[in-house]
């Protein structure tokens, strides 16, 4: 989890996979890191922060300290970015519980959900077919949402581009793609409507 204390607005990301060192997690440090450069603070849910999540009930009564963190830092963001692995041809289990926790959004007076957010998406998967189908689900998520899918998604083969621990990848242009989606939603949030 990095996180960069100071009044700076807030980027959020979610993403990654559990079990592990995580090129999806790897490629939205990338996005996060350029919305950094553009003047954020961020903090990142990866897999592991994820995996803390219990599988989202609609009905309880009551909210884990990780629940409540999560929903809370979402409350506070400016703009997001949502990295998911292709799992199956869509977005994985993981972090489609993360996102259906945001209901819990639904009836917040000044911004339901993700309204006027702009949500930058990153797809990570073994080839390019579920790259596409899981950005288009994560779109379609999005809108539902009532957030801003911003232009450009980025679509990350990982039989073909390999990440380093120090935030680098094997080819340039994939770093180029994942700084413009933290560029992207960097530049688009202060013409978002504030919210509090
Ligand atoms: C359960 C599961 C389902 C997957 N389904 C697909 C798929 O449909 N298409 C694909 O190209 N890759 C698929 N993959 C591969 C992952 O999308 C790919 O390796 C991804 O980059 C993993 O991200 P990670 O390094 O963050 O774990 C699947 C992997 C798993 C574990």
């Amino acid at each position: 989890m990095a996180d960069s204390a100071s009044d700076l607005p807030l980027v959020v990301g979610i993403g990654g996979t559990i079990g592990g060192v995580s090129s999806t997690e790897r490629a939205l440090a990338i996005a996060l890191e350029a919305a950094a450069r553009e003047g954020f603070r961020t903090r990142m849910f990866g897999g592991a922060d994820m995996a803390q999540l219990p599988l989202y009930d609609p009905k309880a009564t009551t909210r884990t300290a990780q629940e409540r963190d999560f929903v809370d830092t979402v409350r506070q963001a400016s703009a997001l970015i949502i990295a998911s692995p292709g799992y199956h041809g869509s977005i994985s289990g993981v972090v489609k519980n993360a996102l259906d926790l945001l209901e819990e959004t639904a009836r917040d007076p000044h911004r339901p959900y993700l309204a006027d957010m702009p949500v930058g998406l990153i797809a990570t998967a073994y080839g390019w077919q579920a790259t596409g189908s899981t950005i288009a689900a994560l779109r379609s998520i999005v809108h539902a949402l009532r957030g801003w899918p911003t232009p450009f998604a980025a679509a990350v083969n990982t039989q073909l581009t390999k990440f380093d621990a120090e935030g680098g990848a094997s080819d340039p242009a994939v770093i180029e793609q994942l700084s413009l989606v933290g560029q992207q939603v960097a530049r688009f949030a202060p013409i978002a409507v504030p919210h509090g």
